[in-house]
């Protein structure tokens, strides 16, 4: 079937198969990374209670079998998405801070940190994305990292929606919400604006899962359904971000910037359907859908006074894409980077 010619450049944002690493050229020599949990591979402070869920059981109890600071049973995004570029996952900020020099074995540098936002999210602990940005520029600036490494390098920007849950706390039944939503999506442009003057030419955005569908919104109707009353912010957000990143394009030849489209991939893991046309084919086995239940069920990871878990447990964690409240199972992203990378021609 022959596309029109602007759907098809927008679809064309979004097939990031195989084939799309082509486009986007030789294997990165590094990968930085800004966002929020979905992107964290171990930032937070291992000593601070109040930050230190993820480094404790049953965080990381599938792999490795301890908690090293990620907001799942085990791997998240970027480990996915760094092995999708062919690099082992990047060293975190909070390690590179006590090292003299870059080296080609730290692959880059994570600066998602669970928790932020564009805006201020959940108190002073949690840095804003813009404050991970500033890091990253004082970095170079220094000379710790060099021009040549930032060019040749890939930039992973994860930004899931920390803003609204923040402003779900602040207002009542999310008065306003959809409102607030252009506020965020500008600052996610005006960040890969910054991260262009300082060099980036190559992105991964990804745009946000479908809220309705998280167990904290689930749980209501017994983890039955996703509330599709509750989509109407994930679905403005990713239309203005789609517009702002076909405006970057035309902006700026040489940018290559590509949509990690998590709500499609989300959706197509929960219902495990999809459309014959699609760019998923049967090969994909993704028919038996994931339950909309969470692995972790309860306040996952706390206990009370008499050291009793507040949570249970699921006996396969392989079969829930959710792991806690809001965040997926290792499983559940390995299902979601096989809808977004292959394996071929997936
Ligand atoms: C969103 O941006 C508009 C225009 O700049 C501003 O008036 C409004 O206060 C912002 N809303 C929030 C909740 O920050
Ligand atoms: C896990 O499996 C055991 C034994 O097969 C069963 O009794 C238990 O109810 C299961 N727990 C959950 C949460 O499914």
């Amino acid at each position: 079937m022959e596309l029109p010619l602007p759907l098809l450049t927008l679809a064309c944002l979004f097939c990031f198969a195989t084939g799309a690493l082509d486009r986007v050229g030789a294997k990165p020599s590094a990968l930085f990374v800004f966002g929020d949990s979905y992107a964290d591979t171990g930032n937070h402070n291992p000593y601070i209670p109040v930050l230190n869920r993820p480094w404790k059981l049953p965080y990381g109890s599938t792999w490795p079998g301890e908690g090293t600071g990620r907001y799942s049973d085990g791997k998240v995004f970027t480990d996915y998405f760094a092995a999708f570029l062919g690099l082992s996952t990047p060293m975190t900020y909070r390690k590179v801070q006590s090292t003299k020099a870059y080296e080609e074995t730290m692959n880059g540098i994570n600066f998602a940190y669970g928790g932020s936002g564009m805006f201020r999210t959940f108190g002073p602990l949690i840095p804003k994305i813009s404050s991970q940005i500033e890091q990253f520029k004082d970095l170079i600036q220094s000379g710790f990292l060099s021009k040549e490494l930032i060019s040749s390098s890939f930039v992973l920007l994860v930004v899931c929606g920390n803003d609204y849950t923040a402003y779900g706390e602040q207002h009542e039944n999310d008065e306003g919400i959809m409102d607030f939503v252009p506020n965020v999506t500008s600052e996610v442009d005006g960040t890969l604006k910054a991260l262009y003057e300082l060099g980036v030419r190559k992105f991964g955005v990804t745009n946000m899962a479908p809220y309705g569908c998280y167990p904290k919104v689930t749980s209501k109707n017994n983890y039955n359904s996703c509330d599709h009353t509750q989509h109407g912010r994930t679905v403005l957000h990713n239309k203005l971000l789609t517009q702002h990143i076909l405006d970057l394009k035309k902006l700026f030849s040489d940018l290559e910037i590509m949509i990690l489209d998590l709500q499609r991939a989300f959706e197509v893991v929960l219902h495990g359907e999809f459309a014959q046309d699609d760019y998923i084919n049967e090969e994909c086995n993704f028919r038996k859908s994931m339950s909309l239940r969470p692995c972790c069920d309860g306040k996952c990871g706390e206990k009370d006074y008499l050291g009793r878990h507040l949570y249970t447990i699921c006996n396969s964690t392989k079969e829930f894409l959710f792991w806690d409240n809001v965040h997926p199972t290792q499983a559940g992203w390995e299902a979601i980077s096989k809808v977004l990378f292959g394996p071929s021609p997936c």
